[in-house]
């Protein structure tokens, strides 16, 4: 006699081992901006929308001082518009007044040409810095 036993069906067992490895690395930049020139020459506010002034207000051999700006336009020639820093160059105060020619400094006496910025008289020693300004009809814009 013989027995046969039936095989009996092996059961694979499967396990799947999932590794999960997450490594989550932060990186912190830290950026440090920090401006090294103490005084910017005069470049106020520039490309903002809408004009500075109208020609009508600027004083023809005279000019106008526009202290949020930091700018002072000036009109040393009928139809002829300038415009400079309004941040005197002795020791930084913002010029207040233009008369005469000249536009002036209220904290040590400055004065500085409506025509081109140079010093008519100290202790300041360097001109106003210039700013572009632009006329477009009668509205005047800084570029
Ligand atoms: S800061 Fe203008 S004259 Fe001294």
């Amino acid at each position: 006699m013989t027995h046969s036993s039936p095989v009996p069906a092996g059961a694979t067992r499967r396990t799947v081992v999932a590794a999960a490895g997450a490594s989550g690395l932060a990186v912190l930049l830290a950026a440090c901006g920090d401006s090294d020139d103490g005084h910017k020459s005069g470049a106020p506010g520039a490309g903002e929308s809408g004009g500075l002034a109208r020609t009508s207000d600027i004083p023809e051999g005279g000019g106008k001082v526009f202290a949020d700006r930091k700018v002072v336009v000036t009109q040393p020639a009928k139809g002829e518009f300038k415009a400079f820093s309004a941040v005197c160059t002795h020791q930084g105060c913002l010029v207040n007044k233009v008369a005469e020619g000249t536009i002036d400094c209220p904290c040590h006496g400055s004065k500085f040409s409506v025509a081109d910025g140079s010093v008519r008289n100290g202790p300041a020693t360097k001109p106003l810095p210039p700013v572009r300004v632009s006329v477009k009809g009668d509205s005047l814009t800084l570029e």
